[in-house]
C-alpha cells in the first residue's frame, strides 16, 4: 500500500476546503470521499442535493420540463444532508432518499431541475451553510467556480466517455435495465445539458488542477489530491 501523506497540524485542515468538480462518472464521489476519509474531513455530495430536489418534484407531480413550475416549487422540499464520509446521507421531508435518488428516473430528470436558477440559489445557500468555515471536501459541478471560489484546493476530474459509462453502468442497480450503450447515451445527454445551461454550467475553474482518472487509478488520484491539499493547507 502506498504510504499515507503526512498530515499537517489539525488546525490547518479545519479551515481547508477541497472542491472536486467534473462530469458524471469521472470518479468525483470516490475521490472526494476517499480524500475526506484520509484527511479526517467532512464530505458533501452536492449532486445528491439536486437529485433529492428532483425526487421530490417527481413525487409531487411537478412537470420537471416546466421551469416555471419547478421554480414555483423550489422552496418546497426540506433537505437534510449528513456530511460524514463513512455514511453520507440525504433526506427530504424526513424521508431518507439516499437510494431512490440513484434511479434512472431521477438521473434523467435532474439536469432540467438543476438548470432552474431558483433551485440553484436555494441549494447554493444551503451548501455554503454546510461548508461553514471549512474542514470539508465538496463535490459537484460549480464548487470551484460558484459555491466556494476561495477553496484552497480545486480539482477538475475527467475520464474518457467509455470509462465513465462503464463506471455508471456498474453503479446502477441491476433491475434498472441500463445497458452500456444506453448509459453512455444518457450520460452524454446529461453532460451536454449540464455544460450548456445558462446558470452555473459545468466549467473548470482557472485555478483548478485537472486530473484524468482514465490514466491513473482512483487510489492514485486520492493520494495525489491529499498530497496537494496538505501542501496548500500548510501554505495557507
Ligand atoms: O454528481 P451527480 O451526477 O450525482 O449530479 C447530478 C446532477 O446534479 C448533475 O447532472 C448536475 C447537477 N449538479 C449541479 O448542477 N451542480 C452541482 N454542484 C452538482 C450537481
Amino acid at each position: 500500500m502506498a504510504p499515507r501523506p503526512n498530515r499537517p497540524a489539525p488546525g490547518a485542515l479545519s479551515t481547508l476546503v477541497v472542491a472536486v468538480d467534473g462530469p458524471s462518472g469521472s470518479g468525483k464521489s470516490s475521490t472526494a470521499r476517499g480524500v475526506a476519509r484520509r484527511l479526517g474531513l467532512r464530505y458533501l455530495d452536492t449532486g445528491a442535493m439536486y437529485r433529492a430536489v428532483t425526487w421530490w418534484m417527481l413525487r409531487h407531480d411537478v412537470d420537471v420540463g416546466d421551469a416555471v413550475a419547478v421554480a414555483a416549487h423550489a422552496g418546497g422540499p426540506v433537505l437534510r444532508v449528513g456530511a460524514d464520509p463513512e455514511q453520507p446521507s440525504v433526506s427530504v421531508d424526513d424521508v431518507d432518499v439516499s437510494e431512490p435518488i440513484r434511479t434512472r428516473e431521477v438521473s434523467n430528470a435532474v439536469s432540467a431541475v438543476s438548470a432552474v436558477p431558483e433551485v440553484r440559489r436555494r441549494l447554493v445557500a444551503l451548501q455554503r451553510e454546510i461548508i461553514g468555515s471549512g474542514g470539508i471536501v465538496v463535490e459537484g459541478r460549480d464548487i470551484g467556480t460558484v459555491v466556494a471560489p476561495d477553496a484552497q484546493m480545486k480539482v477538475f476530474l475527467i475520464a474518457s466517455a467509455e470509462e465513465r459509462a462503464q463506471r455508471r453502468t456498474r453503479d446502477l442497480v441491476a433491475d434498472q435495465g441500463a445497458t452500456l450503450n444506453v448509459t453512455q447515451a444518457e450520460l452524454a445527454r446529461r453532460d451536454r445539458l449540464d455544460s450548456t445551461r445558462a446558470a452555473s454550467p459545468l466549467t473548470k475553474a482557472g485555478d483548478a488542477v485537472e486530473i484524468d482518472s482514465t490514466l491513473i487509478g482512483l487510489d492514485e488520484v486520492i493520494e495525489l489530491v491529499c498530497k496537494l491539499a496538505i501542501e496548500r493547507a500548510g501554505a495557507s
